[in-house]
């Protein structure tokens, strides 16, 4: 196949095969054009022109610029997410692919999670879950977790706060000096479709600080949207700390209790540290005895 279609060899007639061929292999084609209005391209051949360019050229230049144009938009927008959910640093890189789990509740737990994940939208929708348990059993990891692989689809907006963190911005603009309005805090944590609430009944909640809590909570009931609540309180504590009014509305959503009864993971993270310091000395070692070998 010849890439010259100039008037004085092509018939009228369209030759449908060869637009083909173009169209697969340039991603456009053209109709016969005169000699003159070709160039010889180095990479693309003889190829009608485009205010004196390679009209292959120009579209793939094109191309690129558009890929490169949804790539940064995909990054501002996956930017956008990540500056809303407030994921502390330490936590930002908790993964479910990197939440281990042994024993069958972690297993059974972990399970729980990718579902949740997979049915956010639909079957999990509005549901509210409460993780509790002992410190350092993972609690916060794979809260986060969830909140990291959810934030990747596109468009979910999530966020993650303490409650004390949360209570104590509401309050800050109550200051005349403020820069934000209270409702527009208040929208902060009501608007995401999961909210993390993190240290849940850590101090004993002032009157106001639950009327706070529970107008954030009542809208995020109100609209369907849902919050995991993490705390180190047994039932009967965060019940307590609750009040009625919360705890009513999520049994209403189907709201579950997720207990992490088992060890705490920090003696464990401290173990494989370790044994990660270890392994690299050992490949240094390696390494060092190579070098010798080499010489
Ligand atoms: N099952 C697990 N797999 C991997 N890391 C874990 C696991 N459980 C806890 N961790 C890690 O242990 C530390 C403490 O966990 P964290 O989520 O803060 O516990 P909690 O919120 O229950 O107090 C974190 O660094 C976390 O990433
Ligand atoms: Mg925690
Ligand atoms: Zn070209």
């Amino acid at each position: 196949m010849t890439n010259v279609n100039s008037t004085d060899d092509v018939d009228d007639e369209l030759n449908f095969r060869e637009q083909e061929e173009q169209m697969e292999k340039y991603g456009f084609y053209w109709m016969p054009v005169p000699r003159d209005k070709l160039i010889e391209c180095p990479q693309h051949g003889w190829m009608p022109t485009y205010g004196m360019k390679c009209r292959a050229c120009l579209h793939e230049r094109e191309k690129q610029e558009q890929e490169l144009k949804a790539h940064n938009e995909y990054i501002r927008r996956w930017n956008e997410r990540k500056d809303y959910a407030d994921i502390p640093p330490r936590f930002e890189k908790c993964e479910l692919s990197t939440y281990q789990a042994t024993l069958p509740k972690q297993i059974a737990t972990l399970n729980f999670a990718q579902k949740f994940v997979a049915g956010f939208d639909t079957i999990y929708k509005g549901r509210c879950f409460i993780f509790s348990g002992q410190i350092g059993t993972g609690k916060t990891h794979l809260a986060i977790a969830i909140a990291n692989a959810l934030m990747r689809k596109e468009g979910f907006y999530v966020k993650y706060t303490t409650v004390s963190t949360m209570i104590r911005r509401v309050r800050a603009t109550w200051r005349s000096d403020s820069e934000v309005s209270e409702s527009e805090v208040l929208n902060r944590y009501a608007q995401p479709m999961l909210l993390i609430l993190d240290e849940v009944g850590i101090q004993s909640g002032s009157d106001n600080e639950l009327s706070i809590l529970f107008e954030i909570l009542n809208w995020r009931y109100m609209h369907r949207k849902s919050t995991i609540f993490i705390t180190n309180l047994t039932r009967d504590k965060y019940i307590s700390f609750l009040g009625a009014r919360v705890i009513d509305r999520l049994r209403e959503d189907g709201g579950e209790e997720i207990v992490f009864d088992w060890e705490s993971f920090r003696p464990i993270l401290g173990r494989q540290a370790k044994e990660a310091a270890n392994h690299e000395q050992d490949l240094s070692n390696e390494v060092g005895s190579q070098i010798v070998v080499d010489n």
